[in-house]
């Protein structure tokens, strides 16, 4: 099981029962292989190269990224321009890595396998004394896995109820008023991350990690997990109306561009729906659903 790579059996067996609510803190097992598949070196390769896509990175320093010409020359990564980004304290977010570099690509795929939830890999590289992002708050929840140096995560408990995929996502701001109430009652968790350990941080919480009074880089990878809920199930449902031939069938424009018509064919619609989903065999579109579930590539969004 590969989510073994970064948990031990009794604490993946609560896991897979129950997903997290709250914030924890974990040693990576000491039989991992995660170290030999990606580590600082590789990564350090990787980021003086800049052997990475360019549409891949983004430089950032306290929330704020820079346009990509400001480190790319004729649409390619500048090693030069980057490396002195990187020394005037900007960060490197590399993201979907394991759309580009494979390791972590057969990684996210086991653990989709295993999950049934959509997997992606994103990757922080922050200097010493640096903020990357700013206060905010994921709709996935993600497996932190720090790398290298340490990084401190200020952590509260969750600002939105039940964010997910484009509703209460991550870049809607939480707003002036709500950060500003945040640090001033301090956070609800305080970690210090070393190199070695995995964070769970589940959706919702609002978190602001940085690297202010460390002396070494830090570099940490994310794996962002996209639970499925009743919403994913009810998209596929929907998607699979299609099936229904009444369903299918035209609307002449007068129906559409009249409100009190087109609220009939809305009901109509509605009623075709319900009976279409009431005859729909459950187990056979669970299989359906299950393989969708195991094999569609699901990346990160913006
Ligand atoms: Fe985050």
């Amino acid at each position: 099981m590969s989510l073994r790579m970064l948990f031990n059996d009794a604490y993946l067996s609560g896991l897979m029962r129950e997903w997290p609510t709250k914030p924890a803190i974990h040693e990576l097992p000491a039989e991992s292989k995660l170290p030999l598949i990606i580590n600082a070196e590789v990564l350090d390769r990787y980021v003086d190269s800049c052997a990475m896509p360019a549409d891949k990175v983004i430089v950032i320093m306290s929330g704020a990224a820079l346009h990509p010409r400001a480190y790319t020359t004729a649409g390619d990564l500048d090693p030069a321009k980057v490396g002195n980004w990187r020394g005037r304290g900007y960060s490197l977010q590399l993201r979907n890595i394991n759309r580009w570099y494979p390791p972590l690509h057969a990684m996210c795929s086991a653990i989709q396998g295993e999950t049934g939830y959509g997997c992606y890999v994103a990757g922080f590289v922050s200097p010493a004394g640096a903020q990357g992002l700013n206060h905010h708050w994921d709709q996935s929840s993600v497996f932190v896995y720090q790398v290298v140096g340490r990084k401190t995560w200020q952590i509260w408990k969750p600002v939105v109820e039940e964010p997910h995929r484009d509703y209460l996502a991550s870049n809607a701001p939480p707003g002036r008023e709500v950060v500003n109430r945040l640090k001033a009652a301090g956070p609800d968790h305080e970690f210090d991350l070393r190199a070695g350990q995995v964070l769970v941080l589940p959706r919702g919480c609002m978190h602001s990690p940085h690297t202010r009074g460390q002396e070494d880089q830090s570099i940490h990878l994310t794996f962002v997990m996209r639970e499925r809920t009743g919403h994913w199930i009810g998209e596929k449902l929907a998607q699979a109306a299609i099936r229904s031939a009444p369903l299918r069938r035209v609307i002449p424009p007068d129906r559409v561009v009249d409100l009190a018509a087109f609220a009939e064919q809305i009901d109509e619609a509605r009623t075709l729906l319900v009976k279409w989903l009431a005859s729909v065999d459950d187990v056979a579109l669970a299989a359906e659903l299950l393989e969708a579930a195991r094999t569609e590539p699901d990346v990160d969004y913006v």
